[in-house]
């Protein structure tokens, strides 16, 4: 049946009224909005004049910061009390830096010589393992050790940094060390360091002294070293030579993984909200005329697992970060450079287990990595890892 025309015309004439008064009411909405949101126009500058921090790390800091944004570079010159060189070479001892602190001579030792050499980021290689990566390892275990902990390397050698193929995986396997100063009176352990490395090709040594505050040291060398000898390694986890690793769940979970997971992949023990202690007596104390602030939440220096590509990262940022003495919150700086914050997974356990789970053969199962085991511990507790038969529900 046709359609009247009459009929055709009121319905378009409707349509149009109804167009048109959502096209009003949109606009009038529209103008509502803007006319609430005025432009803000800044009575202050959008940056603001630096001011010369009173705390040694905290001013060296603010100097790399400035160093390091080109866009303020180009715009202003480095305050007066921040346009100290220094020695050319950053690699001896910065004699300025004693007049620069106030109780310089009252800090205790490993202080002074830590500030003495805090630019100082490289040392002559002296072990090296040029094709240790040859076969692009999907997990490389690296392992902060010294040279006297020839029983430690040997347990984890025999035990979860077992290298070769497991679990279907490319895992391979080194041992970061630096050295020691005649001046400390340690036995000659050189002749049985080299023999060992010869015998298994799996040692990395710096001309460095191997000290608590020199581990900061350690992590940007090796981070250098892997990005010239092991890029495209996909994963890294690294750990005390006192830890135990379940290599073959550290293996599951990374094999769980979606790319866009694996990418920015830093996951451990994590501790948030600390900060520098102030008890002289502890191994973590920090003076205030050194550091004052926060720490960025970072993950326990025991062990932590993150991906090769963002080692790559933390290794062009870390020349951004002044060294910090102590290894893992500086790892923690170095993330929080890059707007990035460690993972906390419960099967880190860098402080440990309860003891009566210390036996427990079932718990080693659904943990990742735990602090301290002994050599012999690592002997014993491996097979229950490895050894399919074991029901654990
Ligand atoms: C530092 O000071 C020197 C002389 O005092 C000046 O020539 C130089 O341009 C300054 N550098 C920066 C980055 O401001
Ligand atoms: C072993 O791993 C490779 C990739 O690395 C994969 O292609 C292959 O399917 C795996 N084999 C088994 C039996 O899982
Ligand atoms: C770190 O190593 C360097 C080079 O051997 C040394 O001069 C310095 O004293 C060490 N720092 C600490 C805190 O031991
Ligand atoms: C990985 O996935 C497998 C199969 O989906 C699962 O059985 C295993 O528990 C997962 N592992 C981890 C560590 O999440
Ligand atoms: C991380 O997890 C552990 C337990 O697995 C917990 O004790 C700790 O408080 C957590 N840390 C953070 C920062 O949430």
């Amino acid at each position: 049946m046709p359609v009247p025309r009459r009929k055709v015309s009121v319905l378009c004439v409707m349509l149009n009224i109804f167009f048109c008064f959502l096209v009003a009411v949109s606009w009038n909405l529209r103008r509502d909005k803007s006319t609430r949101q005025k432009i803000v126009i800044p009575s202050k500058k959008f940056w603001h004049q630096q001011v010369r921090s009173k705390y040694f790390w905290n001013r060296e800091q603010q100097r790399l910061d400035i160093i390091h944004n080109s866009i303020l570079n180009s715009l202003i010159e480095l305050p007066d009390w921040l346009n100290d060189t220094g020695p050319l070479d950053p690699c001896r001892p910065d004699y300025r830096v004693p007049t620069q602190i106030e109780d310089y001579n009252s800090l205790p030792k490993r202080f002074q010589d830590f500030l003495l050499h805090m630019r100082c980021r490289t040392y002559p290689l002296l072990i090296n393992q040029p094709h240790l990566c040859n076969e692009k390892p999907f997990l490389l275990l690296v392992v902060k050790t010294l040279i006297p902990h020839f029983d430690r390397r040997q347990a984890i050698r025999e035990t979860w940094g077992r290298a070769g193929v497991f679990a279907n995986r490319t895992v391979a396997t080194v041992f970061l060390l630096g050295n020691t100063l005649s001046l400390d009176h340690f036995p000659d352990l050189h002749g049985m360091l080299h023999h060992e490395a010869a015998l298994h090709k799996d040692l990395l040594q710096w001309d460095y002294r191997d000290t608590f505050f020199n581990l900061t040291v350690k992590e940007v060398l090796f981070l250098e070293w892997f990005s010239q000898n092991c890029p495209h390694a996909k994963f890294i986890l690294k750990g005390d030579d006192d830890v135990f690793v379940n290599t073959l769940r550290i293996i599951d979970l990374l094999t769980n993984l979606s790319d866009s997971r694996a990418k920015e992949l830093f996951i451990g023990d994590v501790i948030s909200n600390a900060g520098p202690n102030r008890n002289q007596k502890l191994k973590y104390f920090i003076p205030e005329s050194m550091f004052v602030g926060k720490y960025p939440p970072y993950a326990g220096g025991g062990g932590y697992l993150y991906s090769g590509e963002l080692a790559l990262r933390l290794h062009s940022v870390s020349q951004q970060v002044v060294l910090y003495p102590i290894d893992d919150v500086y790892t923690g700086m170095c993330l929080k450079k890059l707007g990035l914050a460690p993972e906390n997974h419960s099967g880190f356990r860098t402080f440990g287990i309860e003891e009566k789970f210390r036996n427990n053969p079932c718990v080693y199962r659904s943990l990742m990595l735990v602090h301290s085991r002994t050599p012999q511990e690592m002997l014993s507790v491996w097979p229950w890892i490895i050894h399919p038969e074991l029901n654990c529900q």
